[in-house]
């Protein structure tokens, strides 16, 4: 979508009407230049997505099927292997408070605004579910997620602990590779056990067991 786009701007958009012969030239030599670029820069983008689809970059698979999908069927049906694995979007520009708060953040419809004015989709079933993006913008109705991963209410699990002693990278470690799920589910049990056993066997210092850490 981005890239017939920009191969659309005219070339003479931001040029204003001619003068003397002098700037006519300068004119003509700078339509040259801008001509030039935007040809380079269709030909660079075209040849990224070349590149993407024989080697290199993952390529998120199409799925016909949502049916045999693990996990909450979501009411926008929006892929993490798509946004996070092909398009490589950090987590953390939609999950922007995993660093900081105890709750990651699920991103706001503004987020998803800000690429999907520009990105309609390049296939029917892309277009239709981003379609449901817009609307539900236009409307000001923002789609109710269904909730994955919930501990009881008297455990206390700060998000950004873990973050700052086991790194950003570190999601994969309790959730599992979220970049190549087309719809998210659960990996971890999240029970006790699993808590207890990371905490023990963290290095270079145990994290405390007492109950009091988790519990309130
Ligand atoms: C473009 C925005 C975006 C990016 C990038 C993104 N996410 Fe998400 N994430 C969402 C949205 C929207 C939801 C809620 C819908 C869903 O569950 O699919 C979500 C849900 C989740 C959930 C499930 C939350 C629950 O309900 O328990 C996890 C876990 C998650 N994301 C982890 C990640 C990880 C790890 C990455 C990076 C590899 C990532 N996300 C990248 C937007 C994003
Ligand atoms: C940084 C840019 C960016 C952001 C932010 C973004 N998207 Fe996307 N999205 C894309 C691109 C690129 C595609 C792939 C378009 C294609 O090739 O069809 C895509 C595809 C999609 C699709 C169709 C494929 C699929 O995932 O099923 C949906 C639906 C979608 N986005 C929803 C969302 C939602 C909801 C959000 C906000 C939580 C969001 N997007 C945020 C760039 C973005
Ligand atoms: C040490 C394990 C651990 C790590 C590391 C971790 N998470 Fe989580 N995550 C959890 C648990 C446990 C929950 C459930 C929390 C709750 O219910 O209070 C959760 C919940 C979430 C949710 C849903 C919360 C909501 O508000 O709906 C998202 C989104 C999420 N994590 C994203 C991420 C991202 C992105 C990263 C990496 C930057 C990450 N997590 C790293 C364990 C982890
Ligand atoms: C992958 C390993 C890992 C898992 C799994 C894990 N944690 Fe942790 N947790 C850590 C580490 C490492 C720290 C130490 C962070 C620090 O030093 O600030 C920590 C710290 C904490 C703290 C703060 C401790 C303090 O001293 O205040 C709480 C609370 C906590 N974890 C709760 C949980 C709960 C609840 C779960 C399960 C739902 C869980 N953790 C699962 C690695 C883990
Ligand atoms: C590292 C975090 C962590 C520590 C430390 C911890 N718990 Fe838990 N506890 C949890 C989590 C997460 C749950 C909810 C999941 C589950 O039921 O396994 C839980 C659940 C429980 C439950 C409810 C079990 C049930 O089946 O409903 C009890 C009772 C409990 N803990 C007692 C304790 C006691 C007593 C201690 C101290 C010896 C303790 N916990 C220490 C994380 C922790």
């Amino acid at each position: 979508m981005l890239r017939p786009y920009l191969c659309r701007i005219p070339r003479r958009r931001y040029i204003r009407g001619a003068a003397s012969l002098l700037n006519r030239f300068a004119i003509e030599a700078i339509a040259l230049m801008t001509k030039t670029l935007a040809v380079w820069l269709c030909f660079a983008l075209s040849a990224a997505a070349l590149s993407a689809q024989s080697t290199g970059r993952y390529q998120a698979p199409v799925v016909s099927d949502t049916g045999d999908l693990k996990g909450p069927r979501q009411p926008i049906f929006f892929r993490h292997d798509i946004h996070a694995g092909q398009d490589q979007i950090p987590c953390m520009y939609c999950h922007s408070t995993v660093a900081v708060a105890s709750e990651p953040g699920i991103p706001a419809l503004q987020t998803c605004i800000g690429c999907h004015q520009l990105v309609g989709g390049s296939t029917p079933s892309h277009q239709a579910e981003i379609k449901k993006v817009s609307d539900a913008w236009r409307e000001r109705k923002p789609p109710e997620w269904t909730r994955i991963h919930a501990l009881p209410g008297f455990v206390r699990f700060p998000h950004q602990r873990h973050i700052k002693a086991l790194g950003t990278q570190s999601c994969t470690k309790c959730h599992g590779d979220v970049q190549r799920m087309p719809q998210v589910y659960q990996v971890s049990t999240l029970r006790m056990g699993w808590c207890v056993q990371c905490h023990v066997n963290s290095k270079p210092n145990a994290v405390s067991r007492d109950c009091t850490v988790c519990h309130y």
